[in-house]
């Protein structure tokens, strides 16, 4: 098991229209993403096996993809259907096929596998509550210049809250916060115990009461994370973010937000939208800052006790970068506590 051996998003399904081809990265590896004649998505290698140019710059005719240069035409699972300098002397063949990936659609996402031979074994991360009863979902892409464990890292970090995002997220009470941290079959879950009224602009609105809330974060292999809320029955928010690695200091981030909010869920879309896409232009500044330090001076951390969940995180990306199964590490868990 390695990171290719994962499903990674490359579009929305919406974004991924018949008659369109999309260019995308993934790992490192160029792909062309487009439907064939049933509707199904297809990812190719970006590279045309005849004197290689990037198919993602063709077009898409019933269902199969035309490469820019000379013409030749590759039919969903790849295979070469017309060589038209070949003219009526084309002869169908297995060989200068295109390269192509596996594809999944779910939760209106279109996901790519680039290990052929595990895509089966594993299933692409269910965004919770997308499209239940009563839920609605706001969906953000953003790009930040990072790599997906810094980006990860942050998206499930409180401390940096007050600095990066205050007052809009939460402001500095020096408040003391306890939690569980749990690292279990590739997954890292944290149970924080005390929160109640700091949770931004919209406390008043999330939490009026001021009670106690339920708040989990958690971490899948290798790139997802998500944080629920539950203030109320009535006020649940879910932030899932699939972190997809385009290249080492290049993290595409498809965010969902995903909240019940009884009767105000119909109105509360555009605001959630503009409160989370400032929080998330905040981190993606401080993001690129600290990609700038890195690159100038290599990546050593100095850890705090709140640190101890990106410990954990970075213990499941090594075993998946050293190419083993993080879920044969042994769980482990333990109780912490810091100051917001
Ligand atoms: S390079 Fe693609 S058809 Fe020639
Ligand atoms: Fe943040």
């Amino acid at each position: 098991m390695n990171f290719d051996s994962f499903w990674y998003i490359v579009a929305e399904s919406r974004e991924l229209k018949p008659g369109t081809v999309l260019g995308r990265k993934v790992l490192g590896e160029w792909l062309a993403i487009f439907r064939d004649e049933k509707g199904r998505a297809v990812a190719f290698q970006d590279r045309c096996p005849h004197r290689n140019s990037r198919l993602s710059l063709g077009r898409v005719e019933h269902g199969c993809l035309r490469c820019p240069y000379h013409g030749w035409l590759f039919e969903g699972e790849g295979q070469l259907v017309e060589v038209p300098s070949e003219g009526a002397d084309f002869q169908p063949t297995k060989s200068r096929g295109a390269k192509s990936y596996p594809t999944r659609e779910q939760d209106d996402y279109v996901y790519v596998c680039l290990d052929t031979e595990q895509a089966d074994s594993l299933e692409p991360f269910s965004m919770p509550n997308y499209g239940k009863p009563g839920f609605a979902t706001v969906r953000l892409i953003n790009r930040f210049h990072n790599n997906v464990v810094n980006c990860a890292e942050n998206f499930i970090d409180i401390p940096h809250t007050v600095y990066v995002h205050p007052g809009i997220f939460r402001k500095s009470l020096r408040q003391k916060i306890d939690a569980t941290v749990t690292r279990s079959g590739g997954t890292v879950f944290v149970d924080y115990k005390n929160e109640d009224t700091n949770v931004g602009w919209f406390s008043w609105f999330l939490n009026p009461t001021g009670d106690k809330i339920v708040h989990t974060d958690s971490f899948h292999m290798p790139n997802v994370t998500s944080v629920e809320y539950i203030f109320s029955p009535k006020r649940r928010l879910t932030i899932t973010s699939q972190s997809v690695p385009c290249a080492d200091d290049d993290t595409l981030v498809y965010t969902d937000l995903t909240y019940h909010f009884g009767v105000f869920t119909n109105f509360a879309g555009p605001i959630l939208r503009w409160q989370s896409q400032l929080v998330i232009d905040q981190d993606i500044v401080a993001l690129d800052q600290q990609m700038e330090v890195i690159k100038k001076y290599g990546e050593e951390f100095s850890n705090t006790k709140a640190d101890a969940i990106h410990v954990l995180v970075e213990s499941i990306r090594d075993e998946l970068a050293a190419g083993r199964d993080p879920r044969a590490l042994p769980d482990k868990s333990a109780d912490f506590s810091f100051w917001v």
